[in-house]
């Protein structure tokens, strides 16, 4: 089989790492892709990023599966345009991933499927906010409907903050276009977890829980990156708690879409929290989160290119995925600056002394590897407990280096004692 993954971050490095353990692939390929994932697939840098770019390239390359990473292009229609054209891709459609793409929409849709999330009110005005925001108490959470790429949520303490990011949001200093209407929401307390399946549209298959690591700092502290480290681990919640989920927000998500005639296919992603009243919806991503999806592949037992491939066929009834027992762990390695504005173009060094490096903002310049973006590296390493993972990733990033790198010291911190 020919697979291609689209894509060019360390998720896609991770996608491509594992798919190209597969028996069943002879070649995979990826676009853009990026140096590291050019260790695993040859790259297309220059395919363009347009659904038919991508559409020409599957088709001159003769691929048989196309699994895609980020969510611009599946909202942008890929996977419509590759249905029409009858090559197999694994994502959904664009009307499926407006579950991501608008929030005002996966609010509404939770709505009329019954799943728990916070309580919400959609505004489209400053004074629709301004009342809607006295039934609320604080803190409030405000976001901005539209792709904002994680900067369009805010946690307003007290009314005067609440006022000034609806002011924010509706002028679209926060989150630009993003922010003709605002969700306001009430505030949930509870430990977040990433739980992702992959679905076919009826059926779906479960990958372990995950947790990401949001803020820059250590603690929790300071600005929402798109996050500086993960752990997957079985013990993240227990056994009932993964049931729960199962049956109050995955199950009735895929039923209620395909009830909508907006079957889900590709990767759902429940960002939960887990409350004292059990688990509600903080968001739905449509697509695998990054770095999440470095600790999944890297604990994942099974070919997963069986599963992929019944994802984009309609087949996964029945299917099972085995993990490794150990937990795994990635640090990420950010630039100098990140989240903010970055410099890049710096060298980096040591990548040969760590076993399992997925590359994220890197490209070659001279034969050199530099940086080229916010989240350069992930270290990625497991152990027989969550602590000796955690050491193991830590060691292994010891030994790397480039000019100002920023990491959090205290990934997997939540998960020590149970995992
Ligand atoms: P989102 O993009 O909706 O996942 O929000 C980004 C982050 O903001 C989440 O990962 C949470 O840490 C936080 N957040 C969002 N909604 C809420 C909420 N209703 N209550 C508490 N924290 C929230
Ligand atoms: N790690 C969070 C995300 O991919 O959205």
């Amino acid at each position: 089989m020919k697979v291609l993954v689209l894509g060019g971050g360390g998720r896609e490095h991770a996608l491509a790492w594992k798919i190209a353990q597969s028996p069943l692939v002879e070649e995979v390929h990826a676009a853009p892709g990026n140096p590291g994932i050019a260790q695993v697939a040859t790259c297309h840098p220059k395919a363009g990023s347009k659904p038919e770019d991508y559409l020409a390239l599957a088709k001159s390359l003769e691929i048989d599966l196309t699994v895609v990473g980020p969510e611009a292009p599946l909202v942008a229609g890929v996977v419509d345009v590759f249905s029409t054209a009858g090559l197999a891709i694994v994502g959904p459609t664009a009307a499926a991933a407006q579950l991501e793409g608008s929030k005002a929409f996966s609010k509404g849709f939770m709505d009329r499927a019954g799943i728990p999330t916070a309580r919400f009110l959609v505004v489209d005005s400053q004074a629709a906010a301004l009342s809607a925001l006295d039934s609320f108490s604080y803190p409030v959470v405000l976001k901005a409907d539209g792709l904002a790429a994680g900067k369009g949520v805010v946690i307003a303490q007290d009314r005067a903050e609440a006022e000034a990011a609806v002011r924010s949001i509706l002028s679209g200093e926060i989150a630009g276009q993003a922010g003709g209407r605002i969700v306001i929401e009430e505030f949930l307390v509870g430990e977040e977890v990433s739980f992702i399946v992959l679905s076919d549209g009826k059926d779906f298959v479960a990958m372990e829980p995950s947790q990401d690591h949001k803020a820059i700092f250590d603690g929790d502290k300071g600005p929402n990156t798109g996050g500086m480290g993960a752990y997957c681990a079985s013990g993240i919640i227990t056994p009932e708690q993964a049931q729960q989920v199962i049956e109050t927000v995955i199950q009735p998500t895929i039923r209620h879409m395909e009830a909508e005639g907006t079957p889900f296919t590709g990767f759902l992603y429940a960002g939960l929290m887990m409350t004292a009243a059990g688990p509600k919806v903080l968001e739905f991503n449509a697509r695998l989160g990054d770095p999440e999806t470095q600790v999944i592949m890297h604990r994942m037992d099974s070919d997963f290119v069986p599963a992929l491939l019944a994802s984009a066929t309609g087949k996964l009834a029945g299917h099972t995925l085995q993990w490794k027992p150990e937990p795994s762990v990635c640090v990420v390695l950010a630039a100098s600056g990140y989240p903010g504005a970055i410099r890049t173009g710096d060298e980096i060094l040591g990548l040969e002394n760590a076993e399992t490096v997925f590359q994220a903002g890197t490209k070659i310049v001279d034969g050199k590897l530099v940086t080229a973006g916010g989240r350069v590296l992930a270290v990625t390493a497991r152990g027989a407990k969550l602590r000796d993972a955690k050491d193991a990733a830590y060691r292994d990033g010891e030994n790397i280096f480039f000019r100002d790198m920023q990491f959090r010291k205290d990934i997997g911190h939540k998960g020590l004692n149970r995992c």
